[in-house]
């Protein structure tokens, strides 16, 4: 068995980036299983001369591309944007990484169409709004489950993708303008601009449950990357705050058409503290000087929107039940060079609410948002972790942190990252 799974374990941006490029160098495969060009997965590698660093975000090709040897799948539970993925092909191409040959599309993966777009942007002007990343994400997965999705294989053959374009985009068209009093959409140029895609996405496609079925078999060790974070997920997150897909270790199965037997491990990604981007409740959620000072220090700005993040203390209640519901047995703790600075850290131990204890974390909204956290204090270790590279070198109180959240957690911690670059990456043995 061979599958490991990488989870985001709390609401998506914990570095999950950074985690699967760093593992990368001993795989043969990295996979995208969910999501679509909402994710924005940043790593930073050294420039040819290997003086200054190169920072990219990837949001539909996995985190493995900067390793020669990794071929990359996007899996069939991805909603594929082709005119994002065609632009971020063009990044890459022009920094020198190679694509062809490295990079498989599932045929079975739905594609994101304007109008999907579009309805994304006009339902989130509502009062309602879920603060969506506008990328069509949630319109693209309920095409998919209403079973009038157009997926990869459609681009293949004309007359389907123009019949299906055209049934979609007129009767999208009558949403757009009645109920929302919207522009309406071109058919025609709509459908000139996706059968040019054909070509340019032929070579990549193919069906890759059945390439990752014969890797398991040949025992290619293969990572799986999820994007968002377990929170956010559609069955088990905030909902309705939440994506349209299922980031946790599960969505990996369905999402690349693997068996749950071939997995056997889960690494769950949790930032030093927390972060939000979007509404919806957040217990630990500091909206004062403390809250600034960490998205100041944190660069919290989301990679994919530039949105700044809702920032916060680590909340080991909805870490537990992340922890459970993925499976996760060792945990990698990203940024914690944040922390650095501060005289004292916060770490949410439980939620109380009309004066009682809660014994779980509760996922329904209303619950959630009246919970009062209730806090243990660490002393912050105020010196520089950024430069250390071995974890017995971090400050005493900088690993009594680390212990007591993975005691707290009932999972090992397995490395600590004290900044975005390669090297600031301390592995416990
Ligand atoms: P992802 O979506 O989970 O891949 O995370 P993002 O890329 O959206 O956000 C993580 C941000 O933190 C990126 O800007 C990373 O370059 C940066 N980063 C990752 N690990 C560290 C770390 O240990 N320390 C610091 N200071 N930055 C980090
Ligand atoms: P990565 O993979 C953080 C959030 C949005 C919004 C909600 C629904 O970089 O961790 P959507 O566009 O998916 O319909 O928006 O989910 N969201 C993310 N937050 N990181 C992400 O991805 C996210 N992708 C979506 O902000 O609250
Ligand atoms: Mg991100």
């Amino acid at each position: 068995m061979s599958v490991q799974v990488i989870v985001g374990a709390q609401w998506g941006d914990e570095g999950k980036g950074k985690i699967v490029d760093h593992l990368s160098k001993n795989v043969d495969i990295v996979a995208r299983y969910q999501g679509g060009a909402n994710a924005g997965h940043t790593v930073v590698i050294p420039s040819k001369n290997g003086q200054t660093e190169r920072e990219f975000v990837l949001h539909l090709i996995p985190s493995g591309i900067f390793h020669r040897h990794v071929t990359c799948v996007i899996g069939n539970g991805v909603v594929l944007d082709p005119v994002a993925l065609m632009a971020e092909i063009d990044q890459l191409k022009h920094m020198g990484i190679k694509v062809d040959g490295r990079l498989l599309i599932s045929h079975n993966a739905h594609l994101i169409m304007p109008y999907h777009k579009l309805l994304d942007s006009v339902r989130e002007q509502g009062e309602q709004k879920i603060g969506t990343t506008g990328r069509g994400i949630g319109p693209a997965y309920i095409d998919k489950y209403m079973r009038s999705g157009i997926r990869v294989v459609d681009l293949l053959d004309r007359d389907v993708l123009c019949r299906k374009l055209k049934r979609n985009i007129e009767e999208n068209n009558e949403l757009l303008s009645k109920m929302y009093h919207s522009k309406e959409l071109d058919v025609d140029s709509i459908i000139s601009e996706y059968q040019d895609f054909d070509k340019k996405i032929d070579d990549f496609v193919t069906d890759t449950s059945a390439y990752l079925n014969r890797s398991i078999q040949k025992k290619k060790k293969i990572l799986a990357e999820g994007a968002q974070g377990a929170l956010l997920d559609v069955d088990h997150g905030t909902y309705p705050y939440v994506t349209s897909s299922s980031p946790t270790s599960g969505g990996a199965c369905t999402g690349l058409g693997i068996p749950p037997t071939a997995v056997n491990s889960v690494i769950g990604v949790v930032k030093a503290y927390s972060t939000r981007v979007g509404n919806g409740p957040f217990p630990t959620e500091l909206k004062d000087d403390t809250g600034n000072r960490l998205r100041a220090i944190g660069g919290e700005y989301g990679a994919t929107t530039g949105r700044p993040r809702r920032c916060g203390w680590l909340d080991l209640v909805s870490l537990r039940y992340s922890c459970n519901i993925n499976g996760i047995e060792r945990i990698a703790i990203t940024k914690l060079d944040v922390l650095d600075s501060f005289t004292e850290i916060k770490v949410c131990v439980g939620y109380r609410r009309d004066g009682k204890d809660l014994k779980q974390f509760p996922t329904d909204v209303q619950t959630l948002e009246t919970v009062q956290p209730v806090y243990r204090t660490f002393a912050g270790w105020q010196i520089a972790t950024s430069s250390i590279r071995r974890y017995g070198d971090l400050p005493m109180k900088a690993q009594n942190y680390i212990d007591a959240v993975a005691k707290m957690l009932g999972t090992r911690v397995w490395m600590v990252s004290v900044g975005a670059r390669r090297d600031q990456t301390l592995i416990i043995r």
